[in-house]
């Protein structure tokens, strides 16, 4: 064949999809998000015409074109579909983009347009887990959103743009083959299960395998597979390899091999006796006495679990005033039970991670990852070896979303290349993505709330029931963030939060945008909309008498949060944008007399900064022929800090963004950093880059640049401001089918001074897009423990189609505790989304749904049950 213009002389092996073959000949612009056809990142033309290039057979190729998106253009010489993406920013992590612009190539006009009124069928096989598609429509509609110059407060595009629209942008595992070794996980079959003995010798009889590893083989450290700054946040519960298997897909083996078919050929081969034992799948059941224990045998004060003979790994119970007293006074209460389910996060670029020893046998690990730093402190306590023995460093990351946030795969590479001393690397299928990968913790969350005539809260009683999976990876951290600023947002004297987080033998739960809060506020906002109605009050009405204001403490169950401030408030802001944007009554019309029509709102807030410590080093270095280089630890993995950071710099030295190069998310080049989650790219590491310009400033005087100079600069993450977010939707609802329409959306966010309105319009947007996703499609479904849903076909996520336009407004602000008054944002919008639409479909049907998603059956069955079954407290 023919690969952009060049004759290829290697042939296919028999039965190899395009897809791999073409990077096996170096063209690694062609991406891999899921390999079944389903998401489009592989996309190229043959022949003209584009095609998945993962479920094409590369021998049917034979003698014809190839064209990828590196052979559409370069940086210096853009396709004019390329130019259409930059001018539109129409990207985030930009894993998604090669697929789309392969794929518009061959609808463009020459003008690079696609001009049609079809886009929603013409990209149904692309799929965007980042953007919300709103950029991606206007690039294929030649739209303009990036300013061409212009800094602070400008929309100045991704410097990294020409590189990702023409496939120039590496990825973690856009590197030349080598010598590379391939591992393969073999996987457990049981939910519950001992490992009596395992034989691996026919499997290492195999010619082309070199290791195989096994609990035998682990170090004997436990850990945890998530990463925060102090390590102590988390239980430690987990083993690189355990003899106990804890869930239907816990790792049991790993063959390390010279290709990933002969890996997986080989772990077919080993041979493993299991003991099965008893497993407890409902967390309910979990928690009561006589349940299968998960980590019954964990020490309580070494693994940090709070009770592990009740399955309960973090707990917190409290109250302030009295609850009871409260209910007793109250004119008006409402009471419910809501349910969340599980939810996978979707990066198109899965896991994965390659390892190697440098030239000073020292251990590099090049991996997906928003924490670089955190990664490598753990990986050298699991293998017992110095943090300065260990490099670990990220290349652009194809989306992350807080999944990113776990060390799922490199403890296993950086023992298999310590032990092999050759190139090692493991990258996840889409299908062990969803059995392997943490998945949003589905929560059961109780509410009771009392009032007094005029819609003040008189009580609040919360109760959550968090199901974290068979290791407990965020599982104190979600839980008590998901409590904390849902029920801090609302003043009352009474209130109450019982919280427990336990293990089952399901999958793990894990980090995901918003962190526990979505789950929480579903059913705390789902109840004050119902108490809004209960004292016949608009419901930002009742959110303007209750929410705290400036001078207020943040309160759940005990002594208020003082590393907390208001370090400004848009809140008021937020309900007013909102309220007058559905007032409008514009948006998409009824489509006919079957459907009613609802309106709902919904409110958020969420800290600037996660608590206790988030710290960032930076540097920023001016040379004397001008040019600027910032040194930070934070990853980009499409949440749009490399621009910001970029932006913020430029501002302190007044100099034009395009002189300035960024270097970042590696350990090796870089002071620490804690990483990129929590939203805290632009207040934390881009606070310390801000530090570090203007130690640079300082250094240089008023003169002339003669020398390098090094500026210094970091945060520390405290004291933290508080951000707001509501969103309101209209809705029509087809009760006898049970569809869903979302006739309008808006959602006004309160990020203080806006550094790049149009990087900041696209991550609310494509919070909002995740949250319709889960509001109203994603669940990653279970049978016995076992994960149903293994591939994007059976897995729901929002398509072009699926995400309607939504109106972004953003609150007038400045917030003096961020760099130049802004404040974070990528994390928070998604966690209004559910309740506004639960909210809105209560108002146009009467029904309330209590359970997400509220999918089309969910909702049928909402519509034609009497009463709803959870509602009646009988599920
Ligand atoms: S990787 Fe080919 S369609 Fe997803
Ligand atoms: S930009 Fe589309 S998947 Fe990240």
């Amino acid at each position: 064949m023919r690969v952009n213009g060049a004759e290829v002389a290697a042939s296919p092996r028999p039965g190899q999809c395009l897809r791999t073959f073409l990077r096996e000949v170096g063209r690694l612009d062609v991406k891999k998000g899921c390999d079944a056809g389903d998401c489009g990142a592989c996309t190229v033309l043959v022949d003209g015409a584009p095609h998945h290039s993962c479920v094409v057979p590369a021998l049917r190729v034979a003698d014809r074109d190839v064209t990828t998106v590196a052979g559409l253009g370069s940086p210096d010489d853009l396709h004019p579909v390329q130019q259409a993406f930059v001018r539109a920013g129409g990207f985030q992590c930009g894993f998604c983009t090669a697929g789309y612009v392969v794929t518009a190539s061959a609808l463009a006009d020459g003008d690079g347009q696609v001009a049609s009124d079809d886009l929603d069928r013409l990209f149904k096989g692309n799929l965007c887990r980042c953007t919300g598609y709103r950029s991606i429509r206007d690039a294929l509609a030649g739209r303009t959103n990036v300013d061409d110059v212009g800094g602070f407060g400008c929309s100045v595009a991704a410097p990294a743009g020409p590189r990702i629209v023409t496939g120039r942008e590496a990825y973690t595992l856009d590197l030349p083959d080598h010598d590379t070794l391939h591992a393969k996980l073999l996987t457990s079959p049981h939910a519950h299960a001992r490992i009596t003995s395992i034989d691996t010798s026919r499997a290492l009889a195999l010619d082309g395998v070199h290791l195989v590893l096994t609990h035998h083989d682990a170090p004997d450290v436990l850990y945890s597979t998530a990463r925060h700054e102090s390590r102590l946040d988390d239980p430690d519960d987990t083993r690189l390899l355990d003899d106990v298997v804890r869930f239907r897909g816990q790792r049991v083996a790993v063959v390390v091999a010279d290709t990933i078919g002969l890996a997986a050929r080989a772990c077919a081969l080993i041979d493993v006796e299991y003991e099965v034992l008893p497993a407890v799948l409902d967390p309910e059941e979990a928690r009561a006495p006589g349940a299968p224990l998960v980590h019954g045998e964990k020490p309580i004060m070494e693994s940090r679990i709070s009770e592990p003979l009740r399955n309960v790994v973090a707990q917190s119970h409290g109250e302030i005033g009295d609850v009871a007293a409260g209910l007793a006074a109250a004119t008006a209460r409402v009471s419910g039970t809501w349910q969340t389910a599980r939810v996978t996060h979707a990066a198109l670029e899965t896991h994965g991670a390659r390892g190697w020893l440098d030239d000073d046998g020292r251990l590099v690990v090049r991996t997906s990852t928003q924490v670089p730093f955190l990664v490598r402190d753990e990986l050298a306590l699991i293998l017992g070896l110095e943090s300065d023995r260990v490099r670990v460093l990220a290349a652009r990351v194809g989306g992350g979303f807080g999944g990113k946030q776990e060390m799922l795969v490199e403890d296993v590479v950086a023992l298999a290349v310590v032990r092999l001393r050759r190139p090692v690397q493991l990258e996840l299928t889409r299908e062990e993505q969803f059995t392997m990968v943490p998945l949003r913790h589905p929560m059961r969350v109780s509410v009771e709330l009392g009032a007094d005539a005029s819609g003040v809260l008189t009580a609040m009683k919360v109760d959550v029931l968090s199901d974290t999976g068979a290791y407990g990876n965020h599982a104190i951290g979600v839980m008590f963030h998901g409590c904390h600023e849902s029920v801090a947002l609302y003043r009352c004297a009474n209130k109450r939060v019982d919280a427990e987080a336990v293990y089952t033998h399901n999958p793990p739960s894990g980090a995901f945008r918003g962190y526990g809060l979505g789950q929480v506020i579903f059913a705390i906002e789902s109840a004050l909309d119902e108490l809004a109605r209960e004292v016949g009050l608009p419901p930002a009405e009742i959110r303007r008498r209750n929410a705290v204001v400036p001078g207020d403490d943040f309160v759940v169950n005990g002594p208020a949060d003082t590393d907390l401030l208001f370090g400004s408030y848009g809140l008021p802001q937020c309900l007013d944008l909102v309220e007058a944007a559905l007032a409008r009554g514009d948006g998409d019309p009824v489509a006919g007399p079957d459907w009613v029509v609802g309106e709902g709102l919904a409110a958020a807030m969420i800290a600037t900064i996660p608590p206790r410590g988030h710290h960032s080093e930076a540097t920023v270095t001016l040379e004397p022929d001008g040019s600027v280089e910032i040194g930070v630890g934070s990853a980009e993995f499409g949440n749009g800090s490399a621009t910001v950071h970029v932006q913020l710099v430029a501002e302190v030295l007044d100099v034009d963004p395009r002189v300035v190069r960024l270097r970042s998310s590696d350990t090796d080049a870089a002071g620490h950093d804690t990483g990129a989650y929590g939203s805290t790219g632009s207040v934390v590491a881009g606070a310390a880059v801000v530090a570090a310009a203007r130690d640079a400033l300082a250094q240089r005087g008023d003169g002339p640049v003669t020398t390098t100079i090094v500026g210094r600069g970091r945060h520390d993450g405290s004291p933290r401001s508080v951000a707001f977010n509501v969103h309101g939707v209209r809705v029509a609802v087809h009760p006898a089918t049970g569809e869903l329409r979302v006739l309008k959306s808006v959602h006004a966010a309160d990020a203080g001074v806006v550094i790049n309105p149009e990087q900041l319009r696209g991550q609310v947007e494509g919070g909002v897009a995740q949250g319709l996703g889960s509001a109203l499609y994603e669940e990653v479904t279970l049978a016995d423990g076992a994960v149903q849903t293994r591939t994007f076909r059976d897995y729901r996520v929002p398509q072009m189609a699926d995400v309607p336009p939504t109106e972004v407004l953003f609150a007038d602000t400045v917030d003096p505790l961020g760099p130049f008054g802004a404040k974070s944002m990528s994390e928070a919008p998604f966690n209004p989304v559910a309740p506004a639409i639960a909210n809105a479909v209560r108002d146009a049907t009467g029904r309330r749904p209590h359970e997400l998603p509220m999918s089309r059956d969910r909702l049928w069955r909402l519509f034609h049950a009497d009463p709803s079954p959870i509602e009646d407290g009988s599920a």
